[in-house]
């Protein structure tokens, strides 16, 4: 692998946070952010760990009103670790006293290595390097090596290693308002001479966690320190000049989420007891993170193959093989950061199409984890009086709705109520992710079962929120927020909600269709139990394919307008905000600080309508619209896409990526920009500042997915590997290996006017290649080479 690693030179506070994120280390089961281990939690630095679907729900009090946040636990910190001459002060790279400082990323492996100098006195110099690993076969270990060497002196050096709980949610500074207090009942103790441990618990979920560590280095002896709520064990070490000595810490962490433990106090200590010596744990590490690299493989030259690789990186440590162990969802911001409170969102839409074609068991139980919530979706629709499943804007532990009620513009410090739970689209996104999962791993006990109730559920919902509307002979979907968060209202309107997001709609109509193919298709069995436990009527199926036809659409002067009665909202002068203010990705802030409102202008945060062209290939969407009786050509589709092209702020990182994707497709020559805006998301912190507070899942996944499948056109639909190639000058050359339908390994190569494809050896059938001029069967050991159909150049927007 080229670039292999991921580095910073030098040291910079106010880059801290971000690069903590960004050199965060997990295994899909915790994670723990790239923070230094002498440092504190401050303003500079943020250390946090945070263990997939451990949320705690806590009761605060803002602008006078009690609200209710469920937030991803920051667990007890275990890397501190910190060093000073006897009776000196702790070394800390904020003093004056850091001579130099590195730090990079092993990609390939999985380890982050920090190098750095402290000034001990004139010509004399501590040099401390670190290796810290999460690890990826053991997912409740971690370990830290730290080998510290005098230069130019000789003398004794004070080393405190600690596990800490007095930690707190404070890494997102809107939130700062709210309690952040989530763990309780704080107790350490000695397990063996060379093992503290922690334990607590959080405050209302009422999960146990425990923590166990090892402190070792050779010839010194450990003395152990107990305080309320750090364990603690000191060293004392003897610097001879220029010769290392090593420290090495190794943890666990259990809580009691875990399956196949008793106590996870037991667990832990019992596992950092039996735990292997650094070089071992490193070299079982490394393995791992081999043979996941070896699923994921994606080659692509340059600058965008060298950020492509770090997204893959984060993406394979949130959602690792672990993950399918676990019942947990797709957190939006990663196991990184406190941003959106680890809440699961829309944003696996982004996600599974990526994981389905290397880790189809993680998608699968990415899914099962929305189909264990669907009784909290059912309760949410019947509280509105509705059938089927609403599933919720914001899901964490128990799949009600979490979306806050009330959030804070920064920008003005008003507090203001939150009406994204009225984006209900989230249902299709989810029984999108069933179909896909399906058509890519042919996993039919899955979607049979648990992803045919779920799918037909939310079809329900769908069913029994379109009204009949006499007048324009259609049904109609009200009150409902799209994709574009800015408009959540029409203009001086007393309730929220919008009518007819077309997005909404028409994947409305899509999950519609498919609910009636399925139920047309399952195994007898499988048909008669769930619609006889979920008490589905013999007409229903004719009565959604009656809605899925007639669902309404909007469209205005030639375009899909995004909702009804857009065409009616106000020109924004843009010209005017972006001299006035640069930045305008979050013009809804700005205009709410300027006591005026986004929702009266023709502005959308993100893609909304054209979330469209991202889900469906240019065939599929058109005979969706067929389906409902509109013309969607070349043409239409075009002038839809410039249009909201000129009316999107781009204030979510997933505006980039869908429109890079919809220009690419569209082989337009401005598609690059938008491609370089997703690549440059979280390494450059686009959003201003978001990215210290977590990463953006989606975006990173979604840039992967935009090679897999966006480039290629690759579909999985009717049995054979579909491929569409679009030209995209900028990024032409790329190859990836994919896991289709029980073949391990197929590879996919592009180069301009040519596909090489290369099916692995196995006893499975051959693969149907079917590209826009031909189709090709290549069998298991073959290797093929295709070329592609004459393309024109990219044209210009
Ligand atoms: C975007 C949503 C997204 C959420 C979580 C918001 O800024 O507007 O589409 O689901 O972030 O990533």
């Amino acid at each position: 692998m080229k670039d292999r690693a991921w580095r910073y030179e030098g040291y910079d506070p106010g880059q801290e946070r971000l690069r903590e994120s960004l050199c965060t280390l997990g295994n899909g089961y915790f994670a723990t952010r790239g923070a230094l281990p002498e440092c504190t939690a401050g303003t500079v630095h943020y250390p946090g760990t945070y263990a997939a679907g451990c949320y705690n729900r806590l009761t605060s009090t803002v602008a006078g009103r009690e609200v209710e946040n469920e937030d991803l636990v920051n667990l007890p910190n275990w890397l501190p670790l910190r060093f000073r001459l006897p009776g000196g002060v702790w070394f800390t790279p904020d003093a004056e006293a850091l001579l130099s400082h590195r730090q990079s990323l092993d990609l390939r492996a999985g380890v982050l290595e920090r190098e750095s100098r402290y000034l001990v006195a004139e010509g004399r110099a501590l040099h401390v390097r670190q290796l810290r690993l999460v690890h990826m076969a053991d997912p409740h270990l971690a370990a830290l090596r730290t080998e510290f060497t005098a230069e130019g002196w000789s003398g004794e050096l004070e080393v405190e290693s600690a596990l800490d709980a007095s930690v707190s949610n404070s890494g997102v500074e809107r939130y700062r308002e709210l309690d952040a207090s989530h763990l309780t009942q704080v107790e350490t103790g000695t397990a063996h001479p060379e093992a503290v441990w922690l334990r607590c618990r959080t405050s209302t979920s009422a999960i146990r966690i425990g923590l166990a560590q090892r402190t070792t280095a050779p010839g010194a002896s450990v003395r152990v320190l107990t305080e309320a709520r750090r364990a603690v064990q000191r060293i004392r070490l003897h610097l001879m000049p220029g010769r290392p000595v090593t420290v090495d810490k190794t943890v666990s962490l259990h809580t009691s989420r875990d399956p196949a433990i008793g106590d996870p106090l037991d667990a832990a200590v019992d596992r950092v007891a039996r735990a292997r010596k650094f070089p071992a744990l490193l070299s079982s590490h490394r393995l791992a993170w081999q043979h996941l690299w070896q699923k994921a493989e994606l080659s692509v030259p340059g600058e965008a193959g060298h950020i492509l690789r770090l997204h893959l990186f984060h993406v394979l440590q949130t959602l690792s093989p672990h993950t399918a162990e676990l019942d947990v969802g797709v957190p939006a911001r990663g196991l990184h950061g406190e941003a959106y409170r680890g809440h699961v969102f829309w944003d696996e839409l982004f996600v599974l199409p990526y994981l389905n074609l290397h880790f189809p068991e993680v998608s699968r139980a990415l899914l099962t984890y929305r189909h264990r919530r669907l009784g909290a979706a059912r309760d949410a629709a019947r509280a509105i009086g509705r059938p089927g499943a609403m599933y919720p804007w914001q899901s964490g532990s128990d799949g009600r709705e979490e979306t806050q009620e009330m959030h804070l513009n920064p920008r003005s410090g008003r507090w203001l109520p939150d009406h994204s739970r009225l984006q209900h689209h989230v249902g299709s996104a989810v029984a999108y992710n069933i179909w896909r999962y399906w058509e890519a791993s042919g996993d039919a006990e899955f979607l049979h079962t648990k992803g045919a109730e779920t799918l037909v559920e939310i079809a329900r919902f769908w069913a029994g929120s379109a009204t009949y509307d006499e007048g324009l002979g259609r049904y109609r979907i009200r009150g409902v927020v799209g994709p574009d968060e800015y408009h959540d209202a029409y203009p001086d309107a007393k309730e929220p909600g919008l009518d007819d997001n077309a997005y909404t709609n028409v994947t409305a109509a899509w999950v519609l269709a498919r609910a009636v193919e399925l139920l047309g298709t399952l195994p007898e069995p499988c048909r008669r139990e769930l619609t006889e436990r979920i008490g589905l009527d013999a007409d229903t199926p004719s009565q959604w394919e009656e809605i899925s036809r007639k669902l309404y659409v909007p469209f205005h002067s030639g375009v899909i307008s995004q909702f009804e009665g857009y065409a009616d909202l106000a020109p924004l002068d843009w010209d005017r905000y972006r001299t006035q203010y640069g930045d305008i990705r979050r013009l809804d802030r700005i205009l709410e600080a300027e006591g005026d409102t986004v929702n009266r202008y023709q502005a959308s945060k993100q893609a909304d309508v054209l979330m469209l062209g991202y889900l469906f290939s240019p065939a599929e969407l058109r005979a969706l619209f067929t389906r409902l009786g509109h013309r969607l050509d070349e043409e239409t589709w075009n002038r839809t896409v410039d249009h909201y092209l000129q009316r999107t702020s781009h204030g979510s990182t997933l505006s980039g990526l869908v429109h890079g994707w919809v220009l690419s497709r569209a082989k337009r020559s401005d598609a690059w920009s938008y491609v370089h805006e997703a690549l440059r998301g979280d390494v450059a912190d686009v959003q201003g500042g978001t990215t210290g507070e977590g990463i953006h899942l989606g975006a990173m996944a979604g840039t992967l997915d935009l090679v897999q499948r966006g480039l290629t056109g690759l579909e999985t639909r009717g049995g054979s590997l579909r491929l569409d190639p679009v030209p995209l000058p900028e990024l032409s050359e790329y190859g990836f290996t994919i896991r289709y339908q029980g073949h391990w390994g197929v590879r996919l190569q592009m180069r301009p006017g040519q596909l090489h494809v290369r099916v692995p050896a196995s006893d499975r059938a051959p693969i149907d290649i079917e590209l826009p001029d031909r189709t090709v069967s290549v069998a298991p050991g073959e290797t093929c080479e295709l070329a592609l159909p004459e393309r024109a150049a990219p044209r210009s927007g």
